[in-house]
């Protein structure tokens, strides 16, 4: 993406007109999130009014993720035939009008196509947002700018967790809270899309199309002083010299091969260790043990928002594979508790004959658990995922991997409660808990340590064909 290059951190040199831009383009992450944490806390009342039975629930959970797939798969096209900001303008238009119709409670089969829409809209912001905040932040601040995109998407989906909460208290019926709780995801969206149009477009991308001197108008209003704009222009020009965006052939390349198979087991890991169906089902399995109410609903999207913040400065301290050690370990010692905890519940469904001892270990461990993820495999994995792939293969390799992503969230999305269903409630617990060890032997064996290099220096140690392990090694 351009961005491979060791930057030097330049304080001081931009506008504080930076920080709006990037706000801006950053409520594509609140998107994802509004939409990727709408379920949880809404699948009561939309129970109640569309007569789900489980499947339904998995379905129109799940077409988000297919929708995802599809966002993320044209988004590399709209990013160089659009533009950036105008990928982002279609992103907005695509949530506004999508959670505006769906406001309106229309039937179920349109209402799921306004979720696969939506899902269409996060696949887009999930491929553009770091993209264009990567090329516009200048870069002292380029790293965090990017790392607010996954700290967006917590704060999302915790946002409309809460506010779903208090709209199904405020109004019992169904066909008044549902109108409220989507307009609550139209509200935000249309800031997005009327945000959008104040975007400038991306520097690097106007070079690309050969549009210099708007790209130089566009760095005159985001940068101090002359000497930055003419640094600026000429790094992109360096970088549009270097090698370009390589076709799909690309990864048939062995060395290109090898690191797409490490970004796309990432994202299958960061999937089958079963965060989703902690972030869309845990109020309804919390309702399994008997447990409704303030805690059920909002302890999942409360903790994974808080460790989030703590995870972007551990990243650099300690290293992306300490982390995901940690946190794997973490989501395998409490995926195993809640299933024990499941056991002892058994087939008991009245919640007052449910012992005090399994719900306390099952609240403890969503605790436990979804720190594990928010402090690790949530923002780690999108991170490496951004860092390993040359660059001349890395729309193509952060594309591929993005919808990998998108596919196994969508079928641990339309499965997980049919799966408790005919297997029993822990069992669902087990798999993932075998997925977390999975997980670590594959961290240990496969993958880098990319703390502390530079991009080039990876890129360099993999083509002149280090092991995976050792991608990472300064020469
Ligand atoms: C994952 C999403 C998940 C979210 C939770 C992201 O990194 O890709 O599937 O819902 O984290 O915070």
């Amino acid at each position: 993406m351009g961005q491979n290059r060791a930057v030097e951190a330049q304080p001081g040199g931009y506008k504080t007109i930076v920080y709006v831009i990037c706000m801006v383009a950053a409520l594509g992450g609140l998107l994802f999130g509004l939409d990727q944490g709408f379920i949880a806390n809404s699948l009561d009342t939309l129970t109640q009014h569309y007569q789900f039975a489980v499947h339904d629930k998995e379905s129109y959970s799940a077409i988000l993720a297919t929708g995802g797939i599809f966002g993320a798969l044209l988004s590399g096209i709209f990013a160089r035939f659009l533009g950036r900001k105008r990928s982002l303008v279609l992103a907005g238009l695509i949530f506004t009008a999508a959670s505006a119709y769906s406001a309106i409670l229309p039937p179920l089969p349109i209402l799921s196509a306004c979720r696969f829409a939506l899902g269409f809209g996060v696949g887009i912001a999930s491929f553009i947002v770091p993209l264009y905040l990567s090329e516009t932040a200048p870069a002292a601040i380029r790293g965090s700018m990017g790392t607010l995109f996954q700290l967006l998407i917590t704060i999302g989906i915790f946002l409309i967790a809460l506010s779903n909460v208090f709209i199904a208290r405020l109004f019992t019926k169904p066909a008044t809270s549902l109108p409220l709780m989507f307009l609550t995801v139209t509200l935000f969206a249309a800031l997005m899309f009327a945000g959008s149009f104040i975007l400038p477009e991306s520097p690097r991308w106007l070079m690309l199309k050969g549009r210099k001197e708007q790209a130089v108008s566009v760095l005159r209003k985001t940068l101090n002083s002359q000497q930055e704009i003419d640094r600026e222009i000429s790094e992109i020009e360096e970088a549009l010299h270097g090698p370009q965006g390589a076709g799909v052939s690309i990864i048939f390349r062995g060395y290109f091969f090898k690191v797409l198979l490490v970004g796309i087991l990432l994202q299958v890991f960061q999937q089958l260790v079963g965060i989703n169906m902690m972030i869309y089902y845990s109020p309804t399995i919390f309702g399994y043990a008997g447990m409704k109410g303030l805690l059920a609903m909002m302890t999942v999207p409360t903790v994974n928002m808080l460790f989030t913040f703590p995870a972007i400065h551990l990243v650099e301290k300690w290293g992306r594979k300490k982390l995901l050690y940690v946190g794997a370990v973490a989501m395998l010692v409490t995926m195993v508790a809640s299933g024990l905890a499941f056991h002892a519940i058994g087939s008991v469904s009245d919640p007052a004959l449910i012992g005090g001892a399994p719900k306390m270990v099952l609240l403890v461990s969503a605790i436990l658990y979804i720190f594990g993820f928010a402090v690790s495999w949530g923002p780690v994995v999108w991170l490496v995922c951004s860092e390993i792939f040359p660059l001349e293969g890395r729309e193509i390799g952060m594309t591929i991997t993005t919808m990998v992503n998108w596919t196994f969230a969508g079928l641990v999305m339309a499965n997980a409660l049919s799966f408790m269903r005919t297997y029993g409630n822990s069992s669902i617990f087990y798999v993932f808990a075998g997925f977390c060890v999975l997980a670590i032997v594959f961290v240990a064996l496969f993958v880098p340590e990319t703390k502390g290099i530079t991009l080039e220096e990876l890129e360099f140690n993999l083509k002149k064909g280090a092991r995976l392990k050792q991608l990472g090694n300064r020469n």
